[in-house]
């Protein structure tokens, strides 16, 4: 592990204006000194077919170079229907696949979401939760970031304008980076 960690921020949304995307980006500025935030779009991921999963389009096979070579992930996740959006679902399981090929695998990972409703994704992390598990990823257990009414926390220009939320994400982020040493030990 070099001394400078890089973490992969995934967002699960392809909106333009989206939260969760505006979210990984105030992780940017927010990220401890010695780690950075390289962000991974899933715009122009296909839709999962089990038929490709032995020779995946490239995009793909680019998301899971980009995964195993981070020393850990940040997830910022919407909330459909008390659950994860499909757009990462979806991403998720290319990236698990084929059985044996987990790029998941071992990777220390930590969740945050944002919402305009009152819960802030609470239903959706906690469904996200079991999931990395199953993945055999290492979870940062705290502090829960979830970011409500959403379209209060961001300015017109998508910068995180809410210091509660701010200082939840930092620090998220050191115990982030204080987990992915401990686990490297
Ligand atoms: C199909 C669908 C289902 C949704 N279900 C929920 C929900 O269960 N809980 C919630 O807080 N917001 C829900 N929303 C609203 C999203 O939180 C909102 O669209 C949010 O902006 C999505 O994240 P993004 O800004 O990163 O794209 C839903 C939106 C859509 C399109």
């Amino acid at each position: 592990m070099s001394s400078s960690l890089t973490i992969l921020g995934i967002a699960g949304s392809l909106r333009q204006a989206s939260y969760n995307r505006m979210a990984l980006r105030a992780a940017q500025q927010l990220v401890p000194e010695d780690a950075k935030i390289e962000i991974f779009d899933l715009q122009g991921i296909p839709l999962f077919n089990q038929d490709q999963e032995l020779t995946p389009p490239a995009i793909v096979t680019d998301f899971k170079r980009r995964i195993r070579a981070a020393d850990a992930i940040l997830f910022a996740t919407p909330e459909y229907s008390y659950n994860l959006p499909g757009v990462l679902k979806n991403a998720i399981d290319w990236a698990s696949r084929p059985y044996g090929d987990n790029s998941w695998n071992d990777k220390p990972v930590a969740i945050m979401g944002a919402s305009p409703g009152l819960l802030g994704t609470a239903r959706a992390q906690l469904l996200l939760r079991p999931l990395l598990t199953f993945l055999n990823m290492h979870t940062v257990n705290q502090p829960e970031v979830m970011i409500a009414k959403a379209h209060e926390k961001f300015d017109a220009s998508g910068n995180l304008i809410d210091e509660a939320s701010k200082k939840l994400i930092q620090q998220l982020l050191q115990n982030l980076v204080d987990w992915t040493r401990r686990l490297a030990r």
